[in-house]
């Protein structure tokens, strides 16, 4: 285990193996509502099959050549959720230090238990009590964007990469590879989002739910019906037509994160380098695979 860089304020043990460091320190760098509703989230979605973290793990680690990896690495994953993506490092890299300042933490117990190199720790982006120059690979896909300032965030979590080290990020699009009609169709979602995200728990899942029933499925099987049709090429232009090879129990937790979180800010291509670039990385290369943006950088 590494050493902290100050002590935690607890330590929870859990009644399976792992045990939760907890940092509950002062953040202004973050939107309690925001983390609120992904500790709920979490807590509903506390499961991954392994067989689809691992296909799903290949799309956000596309571009991490693996066999050329130091196999001692070091790797702290920021805004783990339930750390289904340290879960998948773990047969890859030696420690991994999973942390999330929401009650998804305890989930990600669950998920991480029977794994010894999974380290848990509750914290967040503007507090991670481990010195600068620490990690060789420092991990955060789909956080950056839920926090209010995306590059102060992405400022604090490079400062924790050795030097040479790599930090790997996954950033909503701008949409900037798409079309007008699909950009459209995608901001009349957002008006739907800014109601929906507002209402209580147990409103707020069920109508994603049924987002995920009613608008998710049909875009998903005209998707799959146009690439029957017409290629792949044009059934991958159909909104959601990412989900054509995921379960339903992914499709129902990304209609949740996509309707359900008050804070969502998305950012351009050009935006991740310049912002990527200020926070001291260079070498910045994103997939050109779904999910977009995904992006790594060597410090
Ligand atoms: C969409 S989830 C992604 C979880 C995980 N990375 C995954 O892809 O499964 C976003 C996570 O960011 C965490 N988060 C939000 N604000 C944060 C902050 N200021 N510092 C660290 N994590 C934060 C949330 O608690 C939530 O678990």
């Amino acid at each position: 285990m590494l050493k902290f860089s100050t002590n935690p304020n607890k330590v929870v043990q859990l009644d399976n193996k792992k045990e939760v460091f907890v940092f509950d320190s002062e953040d202004d760098n973050l939107d309690q509502v925001t983390v609120d509703s992904f500790g709920e989230e979490w807590s509903k979605f506390n499961y991954f099959d392994s067989g689809e973290i691992e296909k799903i793990g290949n799309e956000y680690f596309d571009i991490i050549d693996f066999s050329k990896f130091n196999k001692d690495a070091t790797v702290l994953d920021v805004g783990c959720g339930t750390g289904r993506w340290s879960v998948y490092l773990s047969s890859k890299v030696s420690n991994i230090y999973a942390m999330d300042p929401s009650k998804a933490i305890y989930s990600a117990a669950n998920l991480t238990n029977d794994i010894p190199n999974i380290h848990l720790i509750k914290a967040s982006v503007e507090n991670i009590p481990y010195e600068d120059n620490t990690f060789d690979l420092v991990i955060s896909l789909g956080v950056l964007h839920h926090i209010p300032d995306t590059q102060k965030a992405l400022n604090s979590i490079v400062k924790k990469v050795k030097k040479e080290g790599h930090c790997l990020i996954y950033l909503y699009y701008a949409l900037d590879n798409r079309s007008v009609a699909y950009k459209m169709i995608f901001y009349a979602s957002s008006f739907f989002r800014y109601f929906i995200s507002k209402l209580p728990s147990f409103l707020k899942k069920s109508t994603c739910d049924i987002i995920a029933i009613l608008v998710y499925m049909p875009f998903i099987y005209l998707s799959k019906l146009v690439k029957l049709l017409f290629g792949r090429k044009w059934g991958s232009k159909i909104p959601l037509s990412y989900y054509s090879n995921k379960s339903f129990n992914v499709i129902r937790n990304d209609a949740l994160d996509r309707f359900g979180t008050p804070l969502e800010q998305r950012f351009s291509k050009a935006q991740i380098e310049e912002m990527m670039r200020k926070s001291g990385l260079k070498d910045i290369t994103f997939s050109e695979k779904q999910p977009y943006w995904h992006v790594i950088g060597r410090k």
